[in-house]
């Protein structure tokens, strides 16, 4: 009897392993290659899959070598920001693959397409199962479909033009601030030296606490850091399935970071509902969490049994993702058009001209942005059109 007992045992201890086995080489060959297979069938070219790494190792030392170059200050900027890119779509053409890992990505370098593939939301579907990701990036940039669809309408109105024309006092309330400092540097100073990068982090952190949030600079510039930290851990994390859920330093880190962020926002909008009900009930809130806590509440209203609106759980995670997709975005963009500002002269003094003679000396009010033809919003033809 003991000796059936433990034959069966074994043999259940066996098949796990069996089935423990096979489901890791699949993931770690079998399932690249037929992809690869099928990748190539429909016309595809990218490196041949390479075990476990991919192209990581390979992206990693182009990276490390672009890196150690003195930086051409031009346009084209690609073979230094993502060599691996650059190198594959020289290689194979505007649209080509490359593995993150044992996973291919399908790159596209060109814009119709892109433009055609985020018109389509419910074709072309965000990857679900990244648990490392979603501790960053959450909210509309995660969800798909029906969720999606149903955040959007909630969102929406947020991004509206008559909302956005209500911020345009308070970015030049924070560009005249930083300007106002840099002028009394300068003054006191003679000439200076100033690093902008760190001007322009406090710039947009500022603006986008103020402008969507109402909140103060302190307020955002936490959650701004932690996300910072947050996102060099998930970057640096391996994509190994289950990884971050095992119990490391970086994934306690994570977690914990993820939970004081969550903390945070939800402060912020506890608040501001608070607010709502209380002392300034009746009052309209325009930026965009006021916005956004009104559309979700007449949503709620108007959908009782259609699952309309979205859950606290939810607005705090678009929260979330507002502040991280709004902060280095912008500062970025402005660090690069100053730094191409500096590198061309000419444009600089036919950028100053124009706002001179459009405002001449005046605070700038929406219309006058729209009559700036230089000083124009690269963005706002980038393909992310919020409003409906
Ligand atoms: C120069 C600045 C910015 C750039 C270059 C930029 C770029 C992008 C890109 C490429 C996407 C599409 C991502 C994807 O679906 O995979 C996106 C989505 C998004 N961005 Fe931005 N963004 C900028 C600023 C902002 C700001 C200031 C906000 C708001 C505070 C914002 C909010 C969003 C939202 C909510 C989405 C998700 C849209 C959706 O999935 O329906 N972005 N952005």
């Amino acid at each position: 009897m003991e000796i059936i007992l433990t034959s069966i045992a074994l043999s259940i201890c066996a098949i796990f392993l069996g089935i423990c086995a096979w489901r890791f080489l699949n993931w770690l060959w079998l399932k690249p290659k037929k992809l690869e297979k099928y990748l190539r069938q429909q016309g595809l070219n990218g490196n041949s899959y390479k075990l476990f790494f991919g192209d990581l190792k390979e992206g990693y030392m182009i990276s490390k070598e672009a890196k150690s170059k003195p930086m051409n200050f031009s346009h084209d900027i690609t073979h230094r920001v993502s060599p691996l890119l650059h190198k594959t779509f020289t290689k194979y053409g505007k649209i080509a693959f490359t593995w993150f890992g044992p996973r291919p990505v399908v790159l596209i370098n060109d814009a119709e397409m892109v433009k055609d593939i985020f018109s389509k939301p419910y074709i072309f579907v965000k990857p679900e199962n990244y648990h490392t990701i979603k501790q960053l990036i959450k909210g509309l940039a995660t969800a798909n479909k029906d969720i999606w669809s149903r955040h959007r309408k909630t969102i929406n109105p947020a991004f509206h033009l008559e909302k956005l024309m209500i911020m345009v006092p308070i970015f030049y309330s924070c560009c005249y601030d930083m300007v106002s400092k840099w002028e009394k540097i300068v003054t006191e100073n003679g000439s200076y030296e100033l690093d902008l990068w760190p001007n322009l982090e406090i710039l947009t952190s500022n603006a986008l606490s103020k402008a969507a949030f109402g909140s103060n600079y302190e307020e955002g510039k936490k959650i701004f850091d932690l996300q910072m930290e947050l996102s060099e851990l998930v970057m640096k994390s391996f994509p190994l399935p289950g990884a971050s859920l095992l119990p490391t330093k970086t994934n306690r880190r994570v977690k914990e970071i993820a939970k004081e962020v969550r903390s945070s926002i939800q402060g912020i909008i506890n608040k501001r509902l608070n607010a709502m009900e209380g002392e300034n009930a009746g009052i309209s809130y325009d930026d965009l969490l006021g916005v956004l806590l009104e559309s979700n509440s007449r949503q709620i209203k108007e959908g009782v049994n259609k699952n309309l609106g979205m859950s606290m759980e939810e607005v705090i995670e678009e929260c979330e993702f507002f502040y991280f997709a709004g902060h280095e975005s912008t500062s970025v963009l402005i660090m690069w058009a100053l730094i191409l500002l500096s590198k061309h002269l000419d444009w600089q003094e036919r950028a100053r001209q124009e706002v001179l003679q459009v405002l001449g000396g005046e605070k700038p009010n929406f219309d006058d942005l729209s009559r700036l033809k230089i000083v124009s919003f690269p963005s706002l033809n980038f393909g992310v059109k919020l409003s409906s």
